[in-house]
């Protein structure tokens, strides 16, 4: 089973593979917002592989679109493949004014 680890949380683990980011931070007990319950509308659900990204499935149509930025992935889209290490990208709030 592939090793995960949250590195900005101190989370590690092992998981089947095939398992997306967001379910990983979940069971691991990490803090990640996912609004839209990991349909992939949302992008709050936002990691970045710093170790290993090419052990996530590839990019989905529907990140591209979000222009995340390079190796940030919607953690709900990205299946956990082999070893990795992620780090939850936090969104900024909004300010409305
Ligand atoms: S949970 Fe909404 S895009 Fe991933």
């Amino acid at each position: 089973m592939p090793k995960v680890v949250f590195l900005d949380q101190g989370l590690r683990g092992e998981l089947p593979g095939g398992t997306t980011a967001l379910d990983a931070a979940h069971r691991l007990g990490a803090r990640i917002s996912s609004i839209c319950g990991g349909a992939g509308t949302c992008s709050t659900c936002r990691v970045e592989c710093v170790v290993n990204p090419e052990h996530l499935s590839p990019i989905e149509p529907n990140e591209i679109a979000f222009d995340m930025g390079p190796g940030v992935r919607l953690g709900c889209q990205a299946r956990i493949l082999g070893d990795v290490g992620l780090r939850i990208v936090k969104i900024p709030r909004a300010v409305l004014s």
